[in-house]
């Protein structure tokens, strides 16, 4: 079947595995990948797909409604899988308002221009789906009943062979209340209302998911892993918040590509569906993990690295645990993680260290540079 799918922020670290995906898999769908290219989009995570015929870039504002008219109309979108965000909780820290504009705003401006867009055509919504990815950190922070950890009591393909630890009894459901901490949290707390109320007040097929934190290959080197794989390369200090104490359900990048698209396909409208591998670890851990795994991939003594370690002032309001329970995505539609997680960092780590250049690109600042020149005509 030939269609015309939009994808937000397909070119940051998320939506370019999503891109990739959908341009190899489906050649008879036009991805049109819709970017602003701000500082966490970068092309050249694209650099194997651009030249498919099946694929188009478009560098536009989300937050722009004329403009977001245009593209949909044009392209004649029928499918909208939006990944475009400020995403990082540091920044948000430092500027709300940025993301309530692109979150918030932007979202909003999406879901207006695809309404109006799908209600001009005969069929209306028929066949349309407008599909929202978000976040785990919507709905707020668990406790750390079990400090110690204790065996999970759900392990999926991603849980750590050796490490399978909850740090609670309990996790994040499809209905647990929104609670978000973060400025980041609140506003795609606030997108993910917008995207539900687009479909009870004006019958827009819409979907929802949360998921869980996201390691792998082209992630931007301001989140932990990659900022620690850089820093341990170059033997500059490991930042850790607090007492590295805060826990995180990680899954790496492609499973949640695979499980954006069956749900995409699959999925059922109105729903929402929680992604996430049962693979939680306390950032000291993690951060530890990262480290022997650089450190022998490099030929460097084991422990090499650990007095890089540097404990320092915790982050405003850090929530204290996530954990996500995927159960029902199993259930419903048969998702599986494929990767478990020494597999998974094992590749992420080898990844890093062999992209030294893509790497030194970002760190340097170059590639915005380029894109500056190459787009100053519009
Ligand atoms: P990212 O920061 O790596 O990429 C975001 C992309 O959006 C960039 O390419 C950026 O240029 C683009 N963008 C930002 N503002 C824009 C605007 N106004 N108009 C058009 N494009 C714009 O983010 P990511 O980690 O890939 O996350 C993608 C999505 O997944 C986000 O919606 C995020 O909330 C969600 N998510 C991320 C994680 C994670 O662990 N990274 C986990 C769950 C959900
Ligand atoms: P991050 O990758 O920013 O993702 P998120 O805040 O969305 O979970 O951070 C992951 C965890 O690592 C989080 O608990 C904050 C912590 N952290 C550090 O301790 N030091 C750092 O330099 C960074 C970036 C994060």
């Amino acid at each position: 079947m030939k269609r015309n799918i939009l994808i937000t922020g397909g070119a940051g670290f998320i939506g370019s595995h999503v891109v990739r995906l959908f341009v190899n898999k489906y050649p008879d769908y036009h991805i049109v990948n819709l970017d602003k290219l701000t500082y966490a989009g970068n092309l050249a995570n694209l650099k194997d797909i651009e030249d498919k015929p099946n694929y188009t870039f478009v560098r536009a504002d989300i937050a722009d409604l004329e403009e977001m008219r245009r593209v949909i109309s044009e392209y004649k979108i029928d499918g909208i899988i939006h990944l475009a965000a400020e995403s990082h909780v540091d920044r948000s820290i430092k500027d709300p308002f940025t993301f309530a504009r692109t979150n918030v705003m932007g979202t909003l401006a999406l879901l207006q221009a695809a309404k109006e867009y799908w209600e001009s055509l005969p069929e209306k919504y028929e066949g349309k789906r407008f599909y929202h990815i978000s976040t785990d950190e919507v709905y707020g922070a668990l406790e750390l009943t079990a400090p110690e950890g204790i065996e999970s009591p759900f392990t999926t393909a991603a849980s750590s062979a050796e490490h399978h630890h909850a740090y609670g009894e309990e996790f994040f459901l499809e209905t647990t209340k929104y609670n978000p901490h973060s400025p980041y949290s609140a506003s795609k707390a606030s997108s993910d209302h917008f995207v539900r109320s687009y479909h009870d007040t004006y019958g827009m097929p819409t979907i929802v998911t949360n998921c869980s934190n996201n390691y792998g290959p082209y992630q931007f080197p301001e989140k932990l892993i990659p900022l620690f794989i850089n820093n341990i390369r170059h033997r500059k200090p490991l930042p850790v918040y607090g007492k590295g104490e805060n826990v995180r359900d990680w899954l790496f990048v492609e499973d949640h590509a695979r499980a954006i698209d069956l749900i995409f396909h699959e999925g059922k409208n109105a729903e929402t569906y929680n992604i996430g591998g049962f693979n939680e670890w306390k950032n000291i851990d993690i951060i530890k993990v990262v480290i022997k795994t650089v450190d022998r991939l490099l030929g460097n003594p084991e422990g090499h690295s650990l007095d890089l370690i540097t404990y320092v002032t915790d982050r405003a309001g850090h929530d204290l645990r996530y954990a996500i329970d995927s159960r029902k995505l199993q259930r419903e539609l048969g998702w599986e993680p494929s990767l478990q997680f020494e597999e998974g960092i094992e590749r992420t780590v080898r990844w890093y260290l062999d992209n030294q250049e893509w790497m030194d690109n970002i760190t340097s600042g170059e590639y915005e540079k380029y894109y500056d020149d190459m787009y100053s005509n519009r």
